[in-house]
């Protein structure tokens, strides 16, 4: 992926040097192999880079979002680079992305990638007005991680039964079996912010982003009234304050957020399961049990 700007070739060297785990493309390639016993198709590359590549890019775009500094536990782009060339960069890679599939007239992979675009968008955005708004409801919350996250991984589980030309059913429902992947996927992130786990990004910046996450509207409804004026005037007016984020993280544990957090996660972990059941038994469906679990039980 060579440039003839020499920023942008900087750039792109630095990022391809700092790479991720890599769990998407994995999906793409399991699940290809899954629903073909163990096929192949030249489409299942170019689906699994072009993800990895919209992921990347979505990432650089949720630092700036996010004002956040480190990344695969290093600086981020914008902390580096600042949020100009970050905000340039991440577009960049999101079109490499995209030609990808266009110069191979991929266009069903084209498709699903494209939802999960406009889909992730939404989520953010939707996430910043509840942010701001600081009423986020249950439902809210898994409608905004199953936009910014879930769907992503969704169109991975997709574009792998697609490549290797499986059915519409087949294809259907592997996208949902990648949809619960993914909810799961994010609770575990979330339940990471509130752990002092060293994971290659910040922790504890939900709170001061004013994001509400699952464990602490469990506790929003679940404490007393007293409790949860408290909590919302933290989040309102404290959430820089690092003692008091502290003491609102000790709230949500004593209440029981983490708990309900993890039983939910496991929730979605289980119905992801479900899902393979109906796939006769082989190594590549071992392999998706392996990385299902994976997810729920990662330490970054
Ligand atoms: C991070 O995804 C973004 C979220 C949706 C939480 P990953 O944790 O898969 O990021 P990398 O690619 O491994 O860095
Ligand atoms: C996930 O959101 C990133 C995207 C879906 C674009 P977060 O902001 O929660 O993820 P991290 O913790 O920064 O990776
Ligand atoms: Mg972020
Ligand atoms: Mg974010």
């Amino acid at each position: 992926m060579i440039s003839n700007v020499s920023l942008l070739n900087r750039i792109t060297h630095y990022i391809v040097r700092r790479k991720g785990k890599q769990m998407r493309p994995m999906f793409v390639f399991l699940v290809a192999k899954m629903v073909s016993n163990g096929n192949f198709k030249e489409k299942t590359y170019r689906g699994a880079a072009t993800i990895e590549l919209i992921h990347t890019a979505t990432l650089v775009h949720d630092d700036v979002v996010d004002d956040s500094n480190r990344r695969r536990g290093f600086f981020s782009l914008n902390a580096l680079w600042k949020n100009k060339i970050a905000v340039l960069v991440g577009d960049y890679l999101l079109s490499k992305g995209l030609l990808l599939s266009i110069d191979n007239d991929d266009f069903d992979i084209l498709k699903h990638i494209s939802v999960a675009v406009r889909e992730m968008s939404e989520g953010e955005l939707l996430q910043i007005e509840k942010a701001r708004q600081l009423n986020i409801t249950e439902d809210v919350y898994f409608d905004i991680i199953r936009k910014k996250t879930a769907t992503l991984i969704a169109a991975c589980t997709a574009i792998g039964a697609t490549s290797v030309e499986a059915d519409k059913d087949t294809v259907i429902q592997m996208r949902e079996f990648g949809e619960l992947i993914g909810i799961a996927f994010q609770i575990k992130d979330d339940l990471f912010d509130y752990s002092d786990e060293k994971i290659g990004k910040p922790t504890g910046i939900d709170i001061k982003e004013q994001k509400m996450t699952l464990p602490l509207i469990y506790t929003l409804n679940n404490c007393d009234k007293k409790e949860r004026k408290w909590l919302i005037n933290s989040v309102k007016n404290h959430n820089k304050d690092k003692k008091r984020v502290k003491e609102v993280i000790d709230l949500v544990k004593q209440n029981g957020g983490i708990e309900y957090t993890i039983s939910k996660m496991k929730e979605y972990q289980q119905k992801a399961l479900d899902i393979l059941d109906n796939y006769p038994d082989s190594e590549y469906k071992n392999s998706l049990i392996t990385m299902v679990n994976y997810v729920i039980e990662r330490e970054k």
